[in-house]
């Protein structure tokens, strides 16, 4: 029973039937993959069909039928680069599929060779083929990752030595298992390739090992991944969580993609069985390469990430500040960083393309003479500015206000509203809180000039990810206050800067 609940594990995405579990977490957390690799790796069901090696198929597409197989290049045939008008002065990008269960190429393939064509004309794209051992129980598939990333760095060897390509034009472009075929494939090449860019790399058989056992900063000159699909507390995630490359970023804190309803799925999953999870999970996963698809279209909408020690924090708005490297362009037009390892960087996204958002920084000191119950409300705020405005956005109260304490808060408009002239704060009455003790709080709250004030909000500071932009507001009219439902801020006047301060915000 426990193999065979495994094994559905690993099909899940496609092909499992329904159990009989309560939800995808206690699947996952009973699920110990160890015992499962055991009678696998003893019984060395993996051997292969081909002594050769695994049949890798190297297809030379063209942009005007980025789903086509029409000409494949050959190693050890010169003729077939000409046959397939390979440009040698031109950049060459390898993009390598990951595990399949049908045995044929998923949508995406057509769509991210396009999007590579539309941004670099004359390029190489080249879709490598392994589906025929992608196509086998995942075990077997990821343990043969490393033969088809030999099979690779072979071809890549060749091409360099008949074409003299600069092998700094190269770059690998990997999904899931593919991710790892493209660190083996850059680890046994005989000089460096350019780039890796991992797309939420495979995590089962490869979280933890060794870097010479999975994708590594040391496979290219630069390597950049996307996790989209990385479910920390459950002892088993799809996409690796650890950070694998140069620069690692973490959309939306690498789980729960906006438009993917994992989370809705996950309700389900007790009436519908596990089967109602498939589509999300392909979501969830498939994200990585959207968000890179999104920024070959999309180059004047790029999205931003910042490093960040947690994502706990990065939810608290308390990583937009851009010095150094901690700041970095989501996908093609990632900045190269060469020196950094394992830097995790979050961002937040829309649901869909093009997905970038705006992040701004709320940081509010909440004084007060006395010490009172903390409070806990449920507020929202609405952003206005010189090119729109962005209402209604939920503030994220992630721990209790506390009095004489600077809190920080992370908002994210998904337009750009251009800079920022006034904010609102407003509430709603929820069932948690009757409208007069709601009333009493807020009023209280913002009540600066009042005559026995609990809690004061003089200013609030903002910076915005974007932008870099820092903005003080201030209360706009104190005296309104006290009763009002919609307390507003503008920037402030001169008289409530202080001396120094003046300077700075007038050089801004
Ligand atoms: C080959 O690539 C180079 C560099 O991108 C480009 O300038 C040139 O026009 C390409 N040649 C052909 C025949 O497409
Ligand atoms: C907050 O700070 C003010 C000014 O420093 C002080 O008067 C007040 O007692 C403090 N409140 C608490 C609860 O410590
Ligand atoms: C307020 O409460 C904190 C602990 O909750 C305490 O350390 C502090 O001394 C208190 N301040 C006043 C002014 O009562």
């Amino acid at each position: 029973m426990k193999l065979r609940f495994h094994q559905c594990l690993f099909w899940l995405v496609l092909s499992c039937t329904v159990l009989d579990v309560t939800s995808l977490e206690d699947v996952l957390s009973q699920s110990n993959f160890d015992n499962f690799l055991e009678p696998l790796n003893s019984k060395n069901l993996f051997t292969l069909k081909d002594a050769n090696g695994p049949q890798v198929k190297f297809s030379l597409r063209k942009p005007n039928q980025p789903d086509d197989d029409i000409c494949y290049i050959i190693p050890g045939k010169p003729e077939s680069l000409s046959d397939c008008t390979f440009n040698s002065t031109a950049k060459t990008f390898l993009v390598i599929h990951g595990w399949t269960v049908s045995g044929l190429f998923e949508s995406w393939v057509a769509k991210l060779v396009a999007a590579l064509y539309d941004r670099e004309q004359s390029a190489n794209v080249i879709v490598v083929d392994w589906l025929s051992t992608a196509q086998n129980h995942y075990v077997i598939a990821a343990q043969n990752t490393k033969s088809v990333g030999k099979g690779i760095a072979h071809f890549i060897d060749w091409m360099e030595e008949t074409t003299n390509i600069p092998l700094e034009n190269v770059h690998l472009i990997g999904y899931s298992l593919g991710a790892h075929v493209a660190g083996f494939a850059g680890s046994h090449t005989s000089n460096k390739v350019g780039r890796i860019t991992g797309l939420d790399p495979a995590g089962p058989d490869f979280e933890g090992v060794h870097a010479h056992r999975r994708l590594s900063p040391d496979d290219a000159h630069f390597v950049d991944v996307l996790h989209t699909f990385t479910r920390g507390s459950l002892g088993l995630s799809i996409g690796i969580e650890q950070p694998v490359g140069h620069v690692d970023i973490y959309p939306n804190g690498g789980a729960f993609q906006p438009g993917c309803n994992l989370r809705g799925a996950l309700e389900k999953i007790a009436n519908f069985g596990i089967l109602a999870i498939n589509d999300a999970i392909k979501c969830e996963h498939e994200r990585s390469i959207h968000l890179f698809i999104d920024s070959l279209l999309n180059e004047q909408e790029a999205s931003t990430a910042y490093s960040c020690g947690s994502s706990e924090m990065f939810d608290r708005g308390m990583c937009l500040k851009c010095h150094k490297n901690s700041c970095n362009t989501i996908g093609y037009d990632a900045t190269k960083v060469r020196k950094a390892r394992s830097v995790k960087m979050f961002t937040k996204t829309r649901s869909s393309m093009p997905f970038r958002v705006y992040h701004y920084q709320l940081k509010i000191h909440f004084s007060s003479k006395i010490n009172q119950t903390k409070l806990d409300p449920s507020l929202s705020v609405s952003l206005y500015g010189t090119k729109g405005e962005a209402e209604n956005l939920p503030l994220n109260v992630m721990e209790k206000i506390a009095a004489n304490k600077t809190q920080s808060f992370l908002l994210v408009t998904e337009k750009d509203i251009g800079d920022l002239l006034m904010l609102k704060f407003s509430w709603e009455e929820s069932t948690s809180w009757s409208a007069s003790s709601l009333l009493q709080m807020v009023s209280s709250w913002w009540s600066g000039v009042s005559a026995t004030p609990s809690v004061d909000v003089h200013k609030i500071r903002v910076r915005v990810g974007e932008t870099q932009k820092k903005i003080v507001l201030c209360v706009k009219d104190p005296k309104a206050v006290s009763m009002a439902q919609v307390v507003t801020f503008v920037k402030c006047k001169d008289e409530w800067r202080g001396p120094s301060r003046r300077k700075n915000l007038k050089s801004h």
